[in-house]
């Protein structure tokens, strides 16, 4: 199905989760990797690229994700957790869209200031600030800082799944997979 059913989060969720996740931890493990690399080389270079080229993607599909999430009537999971986790649940939610959107906001602004053009697949993306060294300086800063963070929320993201899975043995992971893989 779709869209979402009474039991699954539906395929267009479903692709969008899968797919963004798998994306954004490649473009970490490759943003983390390229330090191993010496400056000016090849691979160091390949690796940034990449890395551009996700977060500029994450940026694009961010607003269809947002769109058929707050369409969709997200399945109920069972048996229900406590209402606290549920809000807990929903603000690191909340908190990963907002990474999605500021992170590659703030990596786009600050190669921008620094006087390094961006773009997505060979197309150059408009200049949205002048060039300005310090601030490009302080935007790294705060990209960096608030990347290590979503990397702290989705390793905690991905352990409060694996637990509701193994030890609340509720049906949030199930929900999230392929009807069929499960029912
Ligand atoms: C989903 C989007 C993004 C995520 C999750 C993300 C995350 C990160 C993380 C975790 C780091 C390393 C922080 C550290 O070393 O402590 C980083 C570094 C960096 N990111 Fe991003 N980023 C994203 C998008 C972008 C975009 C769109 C650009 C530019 C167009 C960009 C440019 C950079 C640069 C230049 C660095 C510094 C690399 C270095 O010199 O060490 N990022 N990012
Ligand atoms: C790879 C391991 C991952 C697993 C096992 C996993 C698991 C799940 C599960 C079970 C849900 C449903 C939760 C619910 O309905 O309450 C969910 C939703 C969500 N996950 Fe993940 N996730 C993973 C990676 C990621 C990553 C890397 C992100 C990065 C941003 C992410 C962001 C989200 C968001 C924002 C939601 C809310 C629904 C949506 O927008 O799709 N997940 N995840």
């Amino acid at each position: 199905m779709l869209h979402n059913s009474s039991t699954h989060y539906g395929t267009i969720a479903r692709l969008l989760h899968w797919g963004m996740a798998a994306l954004i931890i490649l473009s970490l493990v490759v943003v983390e990797l390229h330090e191993f690399f010496p400056k000016g080389s090849g691979p160091r270079a390949a690796m940034m690229t990449v890395h551009f080229q996700i977060g500029v993607t994450v940026l694009l599909l961010i607003w269809v994700r947002l769109a058929v999430i707050f369409t969709g009537k997200v399945p109920p999971i069972v048996p229900a957790p406590p209402l606290w986790q549920h809000i807990v649940a929903k603000l690191a939610h909340l908190a990963l869209y907002l990474a999605m959107i500021a992170l590659p906001i703030l990596g786009i602004v600050m190669q921008q200031a620094d006087d390094k053009a961006v773009a997505l697949l060979g197309m150059q993306l408009p200049g949205f600030v002048g060039v300005d060294k310090d601030f490009s300086k302080v935007l790294k800063e705060v990209h960096e800082t608030l990347g290590n963070i979503m990397i702290v929320l989705i390793v905690a993201h991905v352990a409060a799944a694996i637990w509701h899975h193994r030890v609340q043995k509720d049906n949030t992971l199930l929900r999230m997979l392929p009807p069929r893989a499960n029912s």
